[in-house]
């Protein structure tokens, strides 16, 4: 069965408290019940990880090579500093949807720099917590 991995970088945990007039109110765990809700429909499996961690990001970016088909990505703050996880996302060649739930070019300079949109299928930004079902369905196609 193809399978996602939904990555979700630092401070992400706090979705739905952490500043909710950019943020918006939907909670992390709405975020993956908007992933799911998109896979299934494609007849796609989603596993899921938040860590606020950069390690443990890139181990969970190396662990889906093993079993994943691509991957849904929203780095946070490391999407802006981390040439680590653009390495491990290079590294697994895997196709893969970098997605920011506020629309980062509308905000500070130093958000409007990703080192990961150079390497990935598709970026969304601003679409709100549907980015992540957007990332899916892309994925869902290129895959196919
Ligand atoms: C974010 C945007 C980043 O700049 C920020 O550091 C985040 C969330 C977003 O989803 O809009 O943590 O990736």
């Amino acid at each position: 069965m193809t399978r996602i991995l939904v990555v979700n970088g630092p401070n992400l945990n706090l979705l739905g408290t952490r500043k909710p007039e950019i943020y918006g109110s939907a909670t992390l765990d709405d975020v993956v019940r908007v992933a799911r809700e998109a896979a299934e429909l494609q007849g796609i499996e989603i596993r899921d990880v938040q860590s606020n961690s950069e390690g443990a990001l890139i181990d969970a970016i190396h662990e889906a090579r093993l079993d994943c088909d691509g991957i849904v990505i929203n780095a946070g703050a490391y999407t802006h500093t981390s040439i680590a996880i653009r390495d491990a996302l290079e590294a697994v060649s895997l196709p893969f949807v970098e997605v920011h739930i506020s629309n980062v070019h509308a905000r500070e300079d130093f958000r409007h720099h990703s080192y990961l949109s150079g390497l990935a299928s598709c970026v969304i930004a601003g679409a709100g917590i549907q980015g992540y079902a957007f990332g899916v369905h892309h994925l869902a196609a290129i895959i196919a």
